[in-house]
């Protein structure tokens, strides 16, 4: 398949819905977690936080279907085998992170004994209530957002690079808008 072929309009599609919710999502999390127990939209904020969450949880599942089934563009054969490499690297972390983030919420609220909402549903609990294991979920949950953060800004800073300071050739957003 040749490079200047785009990503297929499904792919496109869940590509930007998925960023848009997720960066929404860090930035409700770090938000809402800042609010004070008396403000009376805080527990509010907690449960579309969670039903987004697991939203992007069922998001990630359709991805993977998706990316399987459709034909990913092969990036350009006068790119620099590093930076092939290191794009990849960031692609992989980044799916690992869609997975890892909502599951640990999910872990966290279920070992917690807290229900999980899907809007107006409660999604079924992944275990017994368990405080000990509730604390680590919860540990990760708080840490790894920030991570995905970071490498988002990574990815994001890629893209530019091959945008602006690059062969026109080597423009891989064209393929992603
Ligand atoms: C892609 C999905 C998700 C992202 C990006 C995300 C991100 C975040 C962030 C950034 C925080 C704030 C951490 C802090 O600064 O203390 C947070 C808190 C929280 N998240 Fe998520 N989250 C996601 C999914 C979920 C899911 C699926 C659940 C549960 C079903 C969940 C439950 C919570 C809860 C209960 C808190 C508050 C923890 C506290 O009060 O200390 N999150 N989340
Ligand atoms: C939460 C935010 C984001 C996540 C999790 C994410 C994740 C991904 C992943 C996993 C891919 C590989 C293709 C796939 O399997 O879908 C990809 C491709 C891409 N993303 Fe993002 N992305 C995010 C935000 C952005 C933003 C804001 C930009 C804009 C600069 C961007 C630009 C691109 C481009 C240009 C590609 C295509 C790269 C190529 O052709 O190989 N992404 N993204």
């Amino acid at each position: 398949m040749s490079s200047s072929e785009k990503y297929t309009v499904p792919m496109r599609l869940m590509h930007w819905v998925a960023s848009l919710m997720i960066l929404t999502l860090i930035g409700v999390g770090w938000y809402m977690t800042g609010l004070d127990r008396s403000v009376s939209y805080k527990f509010d904020l907690y449960h579309w936080h969670k039903s987004f969450g697991v939203l992007v949880l069922f998001l990630f599942v359709a991805r993977l279907v998706m990316r399987h089934l459709s034909k990913v563009p092969e990036l350009p054969a006068t790119m620099p085998s590093h930076e092939k490499k290191l794009g990849s690297l960031i692609h992989v972390l980044l799916y690992l992170l869609m997975l890892a983030v909502p599951l640990s919420g999910y872990l966290m609220s279920s070992a917690g004994g807290r229900d999980v909402p899907l809007f107006n549903l409660v999604m079924p609990s992944l275990m017994d209530k368990n405080e000990e294991l509730a604390g680590v979920f919860h540990e990760i949950h708080v840490l790894i957002p920030y991570i995905m953060l970071g490498i988002i800004a990574l990815h994001i800073l890629g893209a530019l690079k091959h945008r602006f300071f690059d062969k026109p050739e080597h423009d891989v957003l064209k393929r992603m808008m």
